[in-house]
């Protein structure tokens, strides 16, 4: 990544396409619900398959895209962050220690959003892609039995069973879905906070891929140096 001017480029294509769709396709589907379905379920699907292309970017993809270049522990995080609440935190040209962490948390919330909206799909609508899967389970579910005269008692069952099932992926649906919310909320906040401190609009480099460079510390701003390495 070449410095241009007093810029330089962090957030390859992928990195910015992929976020600004997952953004759109989130909203879509929390704002979409049962009322339009079809709607709903394709938004689904755009936030796992971006999902999907994250991970293997995280392995692959460009320095600051790697997992490798931002996964920090969580301690690391809440140094990081006590080091903002003492104004004395270091900038990072990718994401922070604390910003990483929330990407994870992300990642993982939303991933078991859309793997618990699939299970809901082909329980409720016997659709989408564990549709198959879902209706061999319900079948081994209803096999003849040998005792006839207990078979109303297993039909209730079943059928209890079942419910519990849906009742069980709706609710998981339902409650990741709002924790995403929240994380989301969350990070906006981080973001906004970011931008504020390192006097850069983060959004704005979340479009453009470039993030200003610092002068070095020996200029005498004041500001925190961001890791020599990536700028080089
Ligand atoms: C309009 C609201 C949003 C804004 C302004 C925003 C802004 C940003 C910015 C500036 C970054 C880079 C942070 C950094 O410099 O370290 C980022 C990263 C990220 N954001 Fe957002 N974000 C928004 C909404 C969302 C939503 C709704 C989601 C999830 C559905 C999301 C998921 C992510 C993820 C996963 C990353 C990591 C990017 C990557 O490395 O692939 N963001 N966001």
């Amino acid at each position: 990544m070449q410095p241009t001017g007093n810029t330089i480029r962090v957030w390859d294509p992928i990195i910015r396409i992929g976020h600004w769709t997952l953004v759109a396709a989130f909203f879509i589907a929390y704002f979409t619900e049962e009322d339009l379905l079809t709607q709903h379920v394709w938004a689904g699907y755009v936030v796992g398959t971006v999902i999907c292309i994250r991970l293997v970017w995280g392995l692959i993809g460009s320095k600051h895209a790697r997992f490798a270049d931002f996964l920090r522990s969580p301690a690391a995080a809440i140094r990081y962050l006590r080091d903002v609440t003492r104004h004395k935190a270091q900038r990072y040209i990718g994401h922070n220690p604390a910003g990483g962490l929330m990407i994870v948390a992300l990642l993982i919330t939303l991933s078991g959003t859309v793997y618990s909206g699939l299970m809901l799909y082909a329980i409720e609508e016997n659709a989408g892609p564990f549709a198959a899967w879902a209706a061999e389970g319900q079948a081994s579910m209803s096999l003849p039995s040998v005792v006839p005269t207990a078979r109303a008692d297993e039909d209730d069952e079943d059928e209890y069973a079942a419910g519990a099932g849906e009742e069980f992926w709706e609710e998981l649906h339902e409650l990741l879905a709002n924790l995403a919310l929240l994380l989301i909320g969350l990070h906006i906040a981080g973001v906004a906070y970011s931008s504020y401190m390192e006097k850069e609009n983060l959004p704005k480099a979340m479009v453009t891929g470039r993030k200003r460079i610092d002068e070095p510390p020996s200029a005498g701003n004041g500001t925190h140096s961001i890791d020599q390495e990536t700028t080089k």
